[in-house]
């Protein structure tokens, strides 16, 4: 007897352990509210899901399509239940009272009601289809739940730079349906660059002739110590693989912002068009900093990262030219908002330029940065008149505001405080708080080449882009947060998602989730290492964290306890102490335990953690120190 209620006990706990230890269900972005009940719902191929309108069709069978895939059977679609049916229904009945964008859940054991119109619709869908745990028995068991959700911010981006390196349109979907995943809305493209111009514009076939490649690529990391590869470099999107992206996008409710950069990151346009330069017959400028003298002569598509002097030079031919390439931009992206760049524009050329000299005085200009001002306001003015909206990297505060610009606040928070301060949309994506997915993960030696920063996942999550100094109604302004994805050193697929994995759900749950619902301890212990251990068994690349518990910093004493965790279901951790790089040959951690280390000497514990699929993290090194002479204790 008492051998049975002991079976009967395990297995209650094996069925209840992941939604009792997670208040959020495993749910990335944390949702406003989440009330557990008592009680489960049984998933299994005697449900019947349920979605009588036809706008939800396509989130319906969405939601079939992953649990044929989660669980193995496919739900029969009707239009109504019948009575004592257990059902899965998908209804926009009700949805007219909740926040934009917002979702119900309402899990009891016998049916599991979703209510939301479109985007809501797809995002209870996408938490639903997180929350659900591995089958057991032909049956995925559901905790019985009520979830309210919707988001803080209206504008959630994610950035893909892909002028330094191209991406095809396979991998952008792919960015696409992560971006989706995470309830992010806003996919800003960042189509053209000094290394290359990535969209096709008919009217001007040069942009992409000549200015989609690149004779070479600088080795290493900038300024480097001189060379490039000599490898011919190039691609782009032709107008129809446009289209076929942003009707991908929306058809996931994310908005593709266009970026088209100007006046500066211009180079590729001027190699194609060298009257859109100040000086059309100067041989291709490629930085103070660059060592390398190579492949200069006339103007060349760039080969090495960094800023450029010759940017587009402000005569009628150029604003011409950009509101024609900005005519055809229009017409394939929807989007409310355009991004114009204005970022990292030198002024040197134009100081030089007896044209833009006499523009500034002509047009009652202050000075270079005036003329940087009359830029933009002008190309916003064409715009507006098309009915969009601008968007600017921060750098078009100089000189005066455009009227009607959302700031993009990159260099710092403070852009972003004074375009609220004067009453305009801000979007925050500072790389100091950890929102420039380009910065390394760790410290470790073993991260790949990155531009440099330090970023780890832990620092994103710690983000709130509401600045405190802001007034209420100031605030507002802040309608949303990005994370920038810059591709200089990322070359492949896999670099990328090396890059924004785990990060992604850090700028998901900043960017969603009500302040008041952030849990550091939650989010990397119960519900990164569970996405991640979903991912491992994918084909998508991830950065593997490493163990809980551990960090670099220096620990003193004579007798040190190590206590760890695997940071996903399923690692191991493997270490050393005789000072050789961890790999399985080494100690597997299994339980904590106690370093002594003699007095006056220090011992390096060395670790790394090995994934189900045999990914690896990077080494992580903590010294054990007791009074070494040379280890600096402050
Ligand atoms: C930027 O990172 N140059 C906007």
């Amino acid at each position: 007897m008492k051998r049975i209620f002991l079976l009967f006990v395990a297995t209650l706990t094996a069925v209840h352990s992941f939604a009792q230890t997670d208040a959020n269900m495993g749910i990335i972005p944390a949702p406003v509210s989440i009330k557990k009940n008592n009680g489960t719902f049984e998933l299994d191929k005697t449900v019947t899901l349920i979605s009588n309108e036809i706008a939800n069709a396509k989130t319906a069978d969405l939601l079939n399509a992953f649990i044929v895939t989660k669980g193995g059977f496919a739900l029969r679609e009707a239009k109504s239940a019948t009575v004592g049916q257990k059902s899965i229904i998908l209804t926009s009945a009700g949805a007219e009272k909740l926040p934009a964008e917002g979702y119900l859940i309402n899990i009891s054991p016998t049916q599991i009601k979703v209510t939301g119109t479109g985007a809501g619709l797809f995002y209870a869908a996408q938490s639903l289809m997180q929350l659900m745990p591995e089958k057991k028995n032909d049956k995925i068991t559901i905790q019985t739940a009520e979830i309210n959700d919707y988001p803080r911010f209206k504008y959630r981006g994610m950035h893909l730079d892909v002028g330094r390196h191209f991406f095809p349109v396979s991998f952008v979907k792919k960015y696409i349906d992560l971006m989706a995943q995470y309830k992010l809305n806003n996919f800003h493209w960042h189509l053209t660059e000094d290394q290359g111009w990535r969209i096709e514009i008919k009217k001007y076939p040069k942009l992409t002739s000549v200015g989609s490649s690149r004779n070479g690529t600088i080795i290493g990391n900038y300024p480097g110590t001189g060379g490039t590869d000599n490898e011919v470099y190039k691609g782009f999107y032709t107008q129809e693989e446009v289209k076929q992206v942003v009707a991908y996008a929306a058809s996931k409710f994310i908005n593709v912002v266009p970026e088209i950069e100007m006046p500066g990151h211009s180079s590729a346009a001027i190699a194609a068009y060298p009257e859109l330069s100040a000086f059309p017959d100067k041989d291709t400028f490629i930085g103070e900093k660059t060592p390398w003298s190579g492949d200069r002569k006339g103007k060349q598509v760039q080969q090495t990262w960094g800023v450029f002097d010759d940017v587009y030079v402000p005569t009628e031919n150029t604003f011409k030219f950009l509101e024609n390439v900005l005519d055809e931009v229009l017409v394939l992206f929807p989007s409310k908002y355009i991004h114009i760049g204005g970022d990292e524009s030198p002024k040197e050329y134009w100081k030089q330029s007896a044209f833009c000299q006499q523009f500034i005085k002509d047009n009652n200009l202050k000075d270079e940065h005036g003329l940087q001002s009359y830029f933009i306001q002008r190309i916003e003015k064409y715009l507006n008149s098309k009915g969009r909206s601008i968007i600017g990297w921060d750098e078009i505060l100089e000189g005066g505001l455009a009227p009607n610009a959302t700031v993009m606040s990159w260099r710092g928070e403070q852009g972003g405080i004074e375009a609220a301060k004067q009453n305009h949309d801000v979007i925050m994506t500072p790389g100091s708080a950890g929102l420039y997915f380009d910065h390394k993960q760790s410290i470790s030696t073993d991260e790949p080449l990155t531009i440099g920063g330090l970023a780890p996942y832990t620092k994103s999550y710690a983000y709130d882009p509401v600045p405190k100094e802001l007034s209420a109604d100031q605030q507002k302004h802040v309608i949303g947060v990005q994370a920038n994805i810059w591709t200089e050193y990322m070359e492949t697929p896999a670099k990328v998602e090396y890059m924004i994995l785990p990060r992604i759900f850090s700028l998901s749950e900043i960017a969603w989730s009500q302040v008041a619902r952030k849990d550091v301890k939650n989010f990397t212990e119960e519900r990164v290492p569970l996405h991640l251990t979903r991912i491992d068994k994918t084909s998508t690349n991830y950065w593997v964290p490493t163990p809980i518990g551990q960090n670099e910093k220096v620990l003193n004493g004579e007798n040190i306890t190590i206590d760890l965790k695997a940071p996903m279901a399923g690692s191991k951790i493997f270490y050393t102490l005789d000072g050789y790089r961890p790999s399985e040959t080494a100690t597997e951690y299994t339980s904590s335990f106690k370093v002594i280390v003699p007095q006056g000497q220090k011992k390096t514990l060395k670790t790394i953690v090995i994934t189900p699929s045999g990914k690896r993290s990077v080494v992580t090194e903590t010294i054990l120190n007791n009074g070494a002479p040379d280890v600096k204790t402050k």
